[in-house]
């Protein structure tokens, strides 16, 4: 019999399911929190058996853990990051502090390109360990599932590079991990007097067929946008990608809106990431579709842009997801909690829709409900324990408070 675990005298247990649901969650129903008030949780093995009020919680586990009062949280999903990369850019955002915009400093070599060049000269090994210590601090923040991107490669053997230090940060941790290819991050410099397409021929022709050989992407991202790759461009790259079996998570709307969103819902697209500009035709277009809005508010507050508009998107019945976008241009942190505070404070979610969109509608954006996302029977016993606090909008409200007491991932303490 494998390992029992059970927690009892758990304040308010968080996001619960009976049955786990199958379609993401919209609309009103991102408020509708639900949650089992003075409640014991049971694990077996790596998954959730069962949970309930204390008064029926089971006599006996293997181990038991008094929570003493404290509320449990589902462990975050952080479906959008960038978290391989070589080394840190705290001198463009000085640049940036002095005057010069994110596009004017891409427009220049720096930004993406400039972490290209240093992963390019920087060996698997390095980028590997740098990965791992960065995801245990991403475990500690409660984060229980990543999404990772490359993309910071641009050549055939970089991207490939840094997909294979993805692959094997699966194997070697305990949180769950998705892998997305985005070779077509940025035009590299040389391709970018009149041979656009000829990077485009190198990621679908020479990237695409060696990653899918190798089964080292779960899906295929392009950054849409003026600085970037246009609408057309993007569409030939989620065209090939598809002929991979790889479905899209498309970077769109950051600066401007150039019909990316419409290509990407056409597409079948899983997501479409940003949203700091959305449109009444972007709107139209997301309503047409099941494509998950996932917003990346951290993103906008590094940069001082406008934020998402995610009332607009709620009340349109768009589901929405949250995530860090933790990568060193853009957003240097991958902590949900502060991501949680920032969608309250400045994108006017409430607490309850904050919670939902970064871990259920997280896990819909990485097409992995069935296993992660809520506390739910059957599912991974990914969870955490808060530190004693007076209510659940007390984890947003206190921005820069460390609430996070105790994390389990697939039923194991860490
Ligand atoms: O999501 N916008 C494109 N990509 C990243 C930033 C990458 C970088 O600046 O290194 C983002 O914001
Ligand atoms: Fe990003």
């Amino acid at each position: 019999m494998a390992h029992s675990l059970l927690i009892t005298n758990i304040h308010r247990l968080i996001l619960t399911e009976y049955k786990p649901r199958t379609q993401a969650l919209r609309g009103s129903e991102l408020a509708a929190l639900p949650v089992v008030d003075h409640a014991f949780l049971l694990v077996e093995g790596e998954r959730i058996k069962d949970f309930g009020t204390m008064g029926n919680c089971p006599l006996r586990a293997d181990e038991v853990v008094d929570a003493a009062g404290r509320m449990v949280f589902p462990s975050w999903v952080d479906s959008h990051t960038h978290l391989v990369f070589a080394k840190s850019r705290e001198e463009e955002w000085v640049d940036r502090i002095k005057g010069l915009s994110y596009e004017e400093i891409a427009n220049k070599g720096g930004g993406i390109l400039n972490s290209a060049r240093r992963l390019q000269e920087t060996p698997e090994e390095v980028l590997f360990d740098q990965a791992l210590e960065r995801l245990e601090e991403v475990r500690n923040y409660g984060t229980g599932v990543i999404e990772i991107k490359s993309g910071y490669g641009l050549t055939v053997d970089s991207e490939l590079k840094m997909l294979r230090v993805i692959q094997r940060l699966k194997d070697s941790c305990s949180l769950g991990i998705k892998a997305t290819f985005l070779g077509a991050h940025a035009i590299p410099m040389e391709y970018r007097n009149g041979n656009r397409q000829g990077y485009i021929n190198l990621v679908i022709n020479e990237m695409l067929p060696k990653i899918a050989a190798e089964g080292l992407a779960d899906y295929i991202d392009v950054f849409c946008e003026k600085v970037a790759f246009s609408v057309a461009e993007t569409e030939q790259i989620m065209e090939a990608g598809a002929r991979y079996g790889l479905k899209a998570k498309i970077h769109v709307n950051q600066f401007y809106s150039l019909g990316g969103i419409a290509a990407a819902v056409r597409h079948g697209a899983v997501s479409v990431d940003h949203l700091e500009v959305v449109e009444d035709h972007d709107l139209q277009a997301l309503k047409q579709g099941n494509t998950m809005a996932t917003l990346l508010p951290s993103a906008a507050f590094f940069l001082g842009d406008p934020v998402p508009p995610a009332r607009k998107l709620i009340e349109a019945g768009v589901p929405v997801a949250l995530a860090t976008d933790f990568n060193p241009g853009t957003s240097p942190s991958s902590r949900m909690s502060f991501v949680q505070s920032l969608a309250c404070i400045q994108m006017k979610m409430l607490p309850e829709e904050a919670i939902q969109a970064a871990t259920l509608n997280g896990a819909f954006a990485l097409e992995c409900a069935d296993d992660f996302g809520s506390i739910a029977p059957g599912k991974y016993a990914n969870f955490f324990l808060a530190k004693p606090m007076p209510s659940i909008s007390y984890l947003p409200y206190a921005f820069a408070s460390d609430l996070i007491e105790r994390v389990y991932l697939k039923g194991k303490a860490h």
